[in-house]
């Protein structure tokens, strides 16, 4: 359909398979749209009521359809082109308990039947989106010279050491021998204690510091049991990592990748991004246009403390120095006090992981996050620990064992040099330029709790 409409030409004889969106019977005259997922738009399809009335039954919204016909410019508003029909073959028929009826239902009600709801119009558009974004992603860093890098999805090292890991089991004791008891492998991998990545980012530094630019992008596992819209168990991941880099050049490629997939989805997706700035996020086309031009602000986390305490606003978690940023004061920084995207450096050490290079000061770490109005964090990253004495003497005041990391330590003693890198959720970029709210509704499949059917 998206490219029969592009042509934008009169065309006889074509043939269009689709879905049908809506089926009006008249006493002569018909009307059906069918959408075949290229596009938001359906193909008006006008045929006399008769070629309807041979068909076998179980034509209605959502019957599977291939239509016969010539295009021309259609005489009725709301669309430039329809398809008259001369013939109408039935591919699939549907039933009237069809739950995706011609009606407005709520994303809750689709996230309940997330097999059905990328028909719709919202998830469509949400999952071409998706998919171009993702193509857009590659392109950055492909026409940057950035290696392309499959980082493993299991592992034995906690790359956040949050504790997050979802431990790897395998299903099946070994069958003992008679009489004797068999191994048990159910608690680990092959005898070894392993889990589903966190984080590609320690992988990626043994690359970077190869292949200088490097990037992983893939899924991405979190064994926090919190019900938030903005935290899944299962998210997909960007992280380039660049050698001989620190924590300025670390925000400008934030930036430019920012303002690339932002430049994106208005150039590429811009049918879908009308729909959103209509039905979901009033003013996000503007918003998104803005942001591809702007500056980000940058400011210290102890600059952003001060904000916060000078703001004589209360807030549900008190604002102190050492203490974690909280989304009411992620969003008073983004929304109140800069109005757009702000990158909050030079964090306290104690709340970052064990991994970021210290200052000079020896209280804060080269650590960046970039936050956005609505969503809050979208990025985190830093410039990593290269000097092996002041890695081994932070991992050994977080009390963390140092041996399983030898490999990561290594690259420390042989042509260590200055490193910096930085995560984006994807699914957060995507709420960001999609208006969309809740985190399950712009990935196809959402994996939280009590969410692992399909
Ligand atoms: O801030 P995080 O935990 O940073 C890292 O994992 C670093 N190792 C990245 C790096 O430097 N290479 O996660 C990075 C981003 C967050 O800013 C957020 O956008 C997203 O990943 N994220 C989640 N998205 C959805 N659900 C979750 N549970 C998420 N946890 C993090
Ligand atoms: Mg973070």
């Amino acid at each position: 359909v998206a490219e029969v409409l592009r042509r934008n030409e009169v065309q006889p004889d074509l043939c269009v398979r689709g879905w049908v969106r809506t089926l009006r019977r008249g006493k002569e005259v018909s009307f059906i749209a069918v959408n075949d997922g290229s596009c938001f738009a359906a193909l008006q399809v006008v045929a006399a009521t008769e070629l309807l009335q041979v068909l076998p039954d179980g034509l209605g919204t959502g019957a599977a359809v291939a239509v016969r016909g010539n295009l021309v410019a259609s005489p009725a508003a709301g669309q430039a082109w329809e398809l008259q029909a001369t013939a109408i073959e039935l591919i699939g028929p549907t039933g009237e308990d069809y739950p995706l009826q011609k009606k407005r239902h709520s994303f809750e009600f689709l996230r309940s039947i997330a097999h059905l709801r990328p028909r719709t119009n919202s998830f469509g558009a949400v999952f071409r989106v998706r998919s171009r974004l993702a193509y857009a992603v590659h392109r950055f860093f492909q026409e940057r010279g950035f290696l392309y890098v499959q980082t493993p999805i299991i592992t034995a090292s906690d790359c956040e050491g949050a504790g997050e890991l979802f431990r790897v089991t395998t299903l099946d004791m070994e069958k003992p021998p008679k009489g004797e008891r068999g191994v048990d492998y159910r608690r680990d991998f092959f005898g070894q204690q392993a889990g589903l990545t966190v984080s590609g980012q320690l992988e990626a530094e043994l690359f970077a510091t190869a292949f200088s630019n490097v990037y992983t992008f893939g899924p991405t596992f979190r064994a926090e049991n919190s019900n938030t819209s903005r935290h899944a168990a299962e998210f997909w991941m960007i992280e380039p990592e660049i050698a001989f880099c620190d924590l300025a050049g670390n925000c400008d490629l934030a930036e430019d990748f920012m303002r690339a997939m932002v430049t994106a989805v208005l150039e590429e997706c811009r049918e879908d991004l009308d729909f959103f700035d209509q039905q979901i996020e009033k003013g996000l086309i503007a918003k998104l246009e803005a942001l591809a031009r702007a500056e980000f602000a940058r400011m210290s986390y102890s600059e952003a403390v001060a904000e916060l305490e000078k703001s004589g606003k209360t807030f549900e978690f008190p604002v102190r120095w050492g203490a974690d940023l909280q989304s009411e004061h992620e969003r008073f920084l983004t929304e109140e006090v800069v109005g757009g995207p702000l990158f909050v450096t030079d964090y306290p050490k104690q709340i970052k992981a064990f991994y970021m290079r210290m200052n000079d000061d020896d209280r804060t770490v080269a650590a960046m996050d970039l936050l956005v109005p609505r969503v809050g964090e979208i990025v985190g990253g830093s410039q990593r620990e290269e000097r092996l004495d002041r890695l081994d003497a932070r991992m050994a005041e977080l009390g963390m064992d140092a041996a399983p990391l030898w490999w990561y330590r290594d690259i420390r003693r042989w042509g260590s040099c200055p490193h910096a890198g930085f995560g984006l959720g994807f699914e957060r970029l995507l709420m960001y330029v999609t208006g969309m709210e809740n985190i399950r509704d712009v990935i196809p499949f959402p994996r939280t709790p009590g969410h692992a059917e399909f």
